[in-house]
């Protein structure tokens, strides 16, 4: 059986205050922090750097001190410099854009040098083929189902039939590999997406776009059964 996990992007909180914001949506049962990371090159927006990640990191746990992991989504060029930087601001999973990075086998080795787990992001309009040659190397699968760069967009459906593409090569490698999906993640298409064979959901604009982030996220999970 599988074990959903629920990541929330803090790219749709409340900036002013994303200490508690992250405090509250973990209370409200998110399983991962999403953070993403954006540089106004690689995608058409600014964001947050290290330095907010590392102010977060002892706010990224539960009331009873059990830590939440921060997966970090790096939608920059280059990578390495960053994501070296990011694994000691305390990320626990950093996810790059294969065509972000002159050599992906390299940025993988060296995430996973500082003991952080790696990922691939793919965009809806690339092929997973990179996958042929990385699939050993990594723990985590990301699949766009947006164009990145902002939150709030509807969910591609093409992006269904990639993630079936996906789990189908996570099989064949018999790897304990994540398969994240990214971008316009409701609670009325989750379960779709779980279908196709996701098993983490980033959710931004549905999560913190309402008062409630318990409901959102018990209902998310209602829906994946
Ligand atoms: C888009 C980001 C997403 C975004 C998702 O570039 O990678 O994580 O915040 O936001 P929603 O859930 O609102 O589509
Ligand atoms: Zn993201």
């Amino acid at each position: 059986t599988t074990t959903f996990r629920i990541a929330p992007s803090i790219l749709s909180a409340d900036f002013a205050r994303l200490g508690e914001e992250v405090k509250s949506v973990i209370d409200a049962g998110a399983d991962w922090i999403h953070f993403d990371v954006m540089d106004n090159h690689y995608v058409p927006n600014l964001t947050f750097g290290p330095m907010i990640c590392q102010a977060l990191k002892p706010h990224a746990k539960t009331t009873a001190g059990v830590a939440v992991p921060i997966d970090v989504h790096l939608m920059i060029s280059p990578v390495d410099a960053l994501a070296a930087s990011f694994a000691e601001a305390g990320a626990d999973l950093i996810s790059f854009h294969p065509d972000a990075s002159a050599h992906v086998h390299r940025s993988i080795q060296a995430i996973k040098s500082k003991g952080v787990k790696a990922g691939l992001v793919f965009n809806p309009a690339e092929p997973l083929d990179v996958l042929e040659w990385t699939i050993d190397e990594i723990d985590l699968i990301l699949i766009m189902s947006v164009n990145p760069g902002f939150g709030g967009q509807s969910f591609i459906d093409s992006a269904l039939r990639k993630i079936e593409q996906a789990r189908k090569l996570i099989e064949a490698s018999g790897k304990d590999i994540r398969l994240e999906v990214d971008g316009g993640i409701k609670v009325d298409n989750i379960r779709r997406v779980a279908d196709a064979g996701a098993d983490t959901f980033v959710a931004g604009s549905a999560i913190f776009g309402k008062p409630d982030y318990k409901g959102v996220i018990d209902q998310m999970r209602l829906a994946l059964g």
